[in-house]
């Protein structure tokens, strides 16, 4: 990697920063897209095709045709995923946990969800023990609220689950050196060590079914392709240590509101919580970034630019399931007709409609924790 490509963006599990090129990132990391040959083959298996497999949303992967081999040959897969609970959810960490859940209702899989209040509280100094262990209790909530199967689906809090995950991540964390995780994640001398471990926490989950089940059980990570730094190291050890590689399907990120970069927690006034009132997706969105021009009449005349706008780009990632409603919005922004007042107003009652059911669905869940957590 060249200097400058270094400089125009960063994607590691600490930092997304820049202008993502997402088709030169399967070349650095080294990952295999996700094609037209695969597509089908999980269509034949789903009986249909996710919108976000459609749009390439998921777009690159690691092992998928050998865990979809295994699956055919009867060996089941379990899905796993994460969060890291720093905050309350925004409408872009439910990227994969919605992919996750459409897996689940199709294929019939296990979940193993992994809420890693250790990773937060070691890498933020202004978060207690305390605080990362009631946002991960929180999380839960948007992710019950998503719908996944209760008998199918194991959600944990690493320090709750500590007892069960602990030997897994020691197998992994004795076989990765400090030169590796310097290398990986851009650690230094100044880390602290609880960092360092961290990566062998993430690995564990890999290896749960397999423990529970008793079996050698495949297991696919739907995440975001930031993620990958932290299996490339769990994919390394795991035949050592005697189990399968996790496959991966990785989604390119959300963007934020303003148009830059990837929805950041730590942007709020570009970034939708699934906690916010209606009164904050109006003001958010009010002022997102758009592809429009200067005044009405300019655009009346000259078209706007969907391509560029985060008002369209919400809609594509998460907010219209129906590909011609997609192209027929871009089609009469482009043509004049549409103007970004108009088009928010859109954006902004799709946002609260499925707010105000998933808010009620959140609070329902706060009876059924219970039925999903995984405790010592
Ligand atoms: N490190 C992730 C985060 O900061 C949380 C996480 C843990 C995760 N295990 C995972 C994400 C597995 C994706 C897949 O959000």
């Amino acid at each position: 990697m060249t200097g400058a490509e270094k400089e125009r963006y960063t994607v590691t599990p600490w930092e997304v920063r820049g202008d993502i090129d997402y088709d030169e990132l399967v070349e650095r990391f080294g990952t295999s897209r996700v094609d037209d040959e695969l597509k089908t083959r999980l269509e034949k298996l789903a009986g249909d095709l996710h919108f976000m497999l459609r749009r390439n949303i998921f777009y690159s992967h690691r092992d998928m045709n050998w865990l979809l081999d295994e699956y055919e040959k009867g060996n089941k897969f379990a899905l796993y995923t994460g969060r890291g609970p720093s905050g309350h959810t925004h409408v872009g960490h439910l990227m994969p946990w919605i992919f996750a859940r459409w897996l689940q209702e199709k294929l019939g899989v296990e979940l193993y969800f992994q809420l890693t209040d250790d990773e937060k509280y070691l890498f933020n100094f202004d978060l207690e023990m305390e605080d990362t262990h009631s946002y991960a209790l929180e999380n839960a909530l948007d992710i019950i609220a998503l719908g996944f199967d209760p008998e199918k689906t194991h959600i944990f809090v690493d320090t709750d689950y500590i007892h069960t995950l602990y030997p897994l991540a020691l197998k992994v964390a004795k076989r990765v050196n400090f030169s590796t995780v310097k290398a990986v994640f851009g650690f230094d001398n100044s880390t602290n060590v609880g960092s360092i471990f961290y990566t062998a926490m993430q690995s564990a989950p890999c290896f749960l079914p397999s423990e529970r089940e008793g079996r050698m059980v495949p297991v696919l990570i739907p995440c975001g392709i930031d993620q990958d730094a932290h299996f490339r190291v769990t994919r390394d050890v795991a035949n050592t240590i005697g189990y399968h590689k996790p496959a991966l399907l990785y989604n390119k990120l959300a963007p934020s509101l303003d148009g830059s970069g990837k929805m950041s927690a730590s942007v709020p006034k570009t970034t939708i919580f699934t906690t916010d009132t209606p009164g904050d997706v109006d003001s958010k969105v009010a002022e997102a970034f758009t592809g429009g021009c200067m005044s009405a009449k300019e655009q009346r005349e000259k078209g706007g630019n969907p391509h560029i706008c985060a008002v369209q780009n919400y809609r594509f990632f998460l907010f219209e399931e129906d590909d011609s409603v997609v192209e027929s919005i871009a089609q009469r922004c482009r043509s004049g007709e549409l103007l970004c007042g108009e088009c928010k107003n859109l954006l902004k009652d799709s946002i609260k409609s499925f707010l105000k059911e998933h808010q009620a669905r959140r609070e329902d869940a706060r009876n059924k924790l219970d039925m999903f957590l995984l405790k010592d």
